[in-house]
């Protein structure tokens, strides 16, 4: 049995922006299941949520601050939770990153670098005497300096480093490292040091023992300038201690058989009832409610990385071609502007939430016909995943996890039953037109989308074999 301590700084139903909580949740919780000792620590933010008790676990001294160390544990499991208590870093609305206005914390690289230490005290075992890790997993920039630090510690248990989207960095003035009091041994080129700037991700990628990021294809793809964003090189240099572990999905939390968010369950034999769903879907977003006419959803931050402006450009045409569109999601001011103007001018056919809603989330897997993810990268990408286990069939670019995740439909993988989506190369309107022409023609023939929907909810997403990999990988460091 391995003894470890997970890092993270969002994890579901604790706390969630995207998908990185998704996979905090519940890959902590799928070793559990595999007998491993597992501790998780985050922030205790103000908008930190949990049923389960809290109660006080010690005081820390550190950076000549006092922490506080609470303990309660992950919902539904045996995942024991240490929260990193720190009132005037993390006790304000808002969310992990930004404040209510959506602006970035002015202290960011304070907040991370405290909350980083502190990892570093439970992973040493000063946090519980009895409880020193074997491995630290860490996830994504807010956890960098964890390996970094560690680096410098004797006798120190084993790093390993989780990308889940490169495009995020932890990139701070050269003077924060200065400011943060950081070891001047960590502050060269080789080190943190990245042209002059602090990155909080080179700890991970420099230091870590070894690195994963969530798909092989994305593992591939980062070691090229076009998603390395400059660190391209080394992560080449690193590549015989990198690779790609594909992310699962919580089958109890996204299961079309018993989702209480949805209006009306199903499985694979009952997928007529889907119908009940998209009606519901119809009617919350304020759609003409007609069963025949193809319903397309998209779910997700609005920002460059997901195509949204693929999305923008091909609207006008897609409300030509008798489908419906809804879509949920936040992020860029700019695209919520352009996708309003859009839905203002066509109000029969293009319907958008722009916000964060957990459950009608749910509702649009469980209710639309179709759903569009046409990532200009994508990581991993859970809702293409969610998507097929409801039998929504997705339309994803080809890239990172969505090309290692969808089957395109084409005439040998409709014959040898693995047809699950529809798979899309390059990153234009045009490619994005076309399958989704390629969907309406496969749409309008009832027994190939049945059997499309079949093969797509019958796939295994489940986290058995990717937690597996990374319980081997722990006992090979
Ligand atoms: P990313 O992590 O890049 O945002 P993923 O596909 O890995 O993308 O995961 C996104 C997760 O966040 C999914 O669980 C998705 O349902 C959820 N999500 C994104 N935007 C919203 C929103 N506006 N409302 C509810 N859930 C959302
Ligand atoms: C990131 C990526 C997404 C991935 C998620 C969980 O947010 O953008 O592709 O699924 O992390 O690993």
């Amino acid at each position: 049995m391995k003894k470890i301590l997970f890092v993270t700084s969002e994890a579901h139903p604790l706390i969630k922006t995207g998908g990185l909580a998704d996979v905090c949740g519940s890959l902590p919780k799928a070793l559990a299941e595999l007998s491993q000792d597992i501790k998780l620590i985050i922030p205790n933010y103000q908008a930190l949520k949990t049923t389960e008790k809290i109660r006080f676990l010690c005081s820390l001294r550190v950076d000549n601050r006092n922490i506080n160390i609470l303990e309660t544990r992950m919902p539904d499991s045996d995942v024991i939770v240490w929260l990193v208590d720190y009132p005037a870093y993390y006790n304000f609305p808002g969310n992990p990153y930004v404040d209510e206005l959506g602006e970035p914390w002015l202290n960011n690289a304070e907040r991370f670098a405290l909350f980083c230490r502190i990892a570093v005290e439970a992973a040493m075992g000063r946090v519980h005497q009895d409880w020193k890790p074997d491995v630290v997993h860490c996830n994504d920039w807010q956890t960098g300096l964890v390996p970094a630090l560690l680096s410098l510690e004797h006798n120190r248990p084993s790093t390993v480093f989780t990308i889940h989207n490169m495009a995020y960095q932890g990139l701070f003035p050269g003077r924060t490292a200065a400011v943060l009091n950081l070891p001047g041994k960590l502050w060269h080129p080789a080190g943190l040091e990245f042209h002059e700037m602090l990155s909080f991700i080179k700890g991970g990628l420099i230091y870590a023992d070894y690195i994963t990021t969530v798909s092989p294809t994305y593992a591939l793809e980062i070691q090229t300038p076009e998603f390395g964003y400059g660190l391209e090189g080394l992560l080449e240099h690193r590549k015989e201690s990198l690779g790609g572990i594909i992310n699962g999905i919580d089958l109890e939390q996204w299961n079309p058989e018993d989702d209480r968010y949805i209006a009306q369950n199903y499985t694979a034999a009952t997928i007529h009832k889907k119908r009940i769903n998209k009606a519901e879907l119809q009617k919350r977003f304020g759609l003409p409610i007609i069963d025949d006419t193809p319903l397309f959803g998209l779910i997700g931050r609005l920002v460059e990385q997901k195509g949204i402006d693929l999305i923008l450009e091909s609207l006008p045409e897609m409300v030509t071609m008798g489908l419906q569109f809804v879509l949920l999601g936040s992020g860029d001011k700019d695209f919520e502007k352009q996708l309003q103007k859009l839905a203002d001018l066509y109000p029969d056919k293009i319907a958008i939430t722009i916000g964060y809603d957990e459950s009608l989330a749910h509702l649009i897997e469980a209710g639309a016909d179709v759903f569009l993810m046409p990532s200009r990268f994508e990581p991993c990408g859970l809702n293409q995943m969610y998507s097929q286990r409801y039998g929504t069939i997705p339309i994803v670019r080809k890239t990172g996890g969505l090309a290692d995740t969808v089957t395109d439909t084409l005439p040998e993988t409709i014959a040898n039953d693995t047809a699950s989506g529809i798979v899309f190369n390059e990153a234009s309107s045009g490619a994005l037109l076309e399958s989704i022409k390629r969907a309406l023609i496969l749409y309008s023939s009832a027994g190939t989308w049945k059997k499309i929907q079949t093969n797509a909810m019958k796939k295994d997403f489940s986290w058995q074999h990717s937690a597996e990999l990374y319980l081997a990988l722990y006992k090979n460091l």
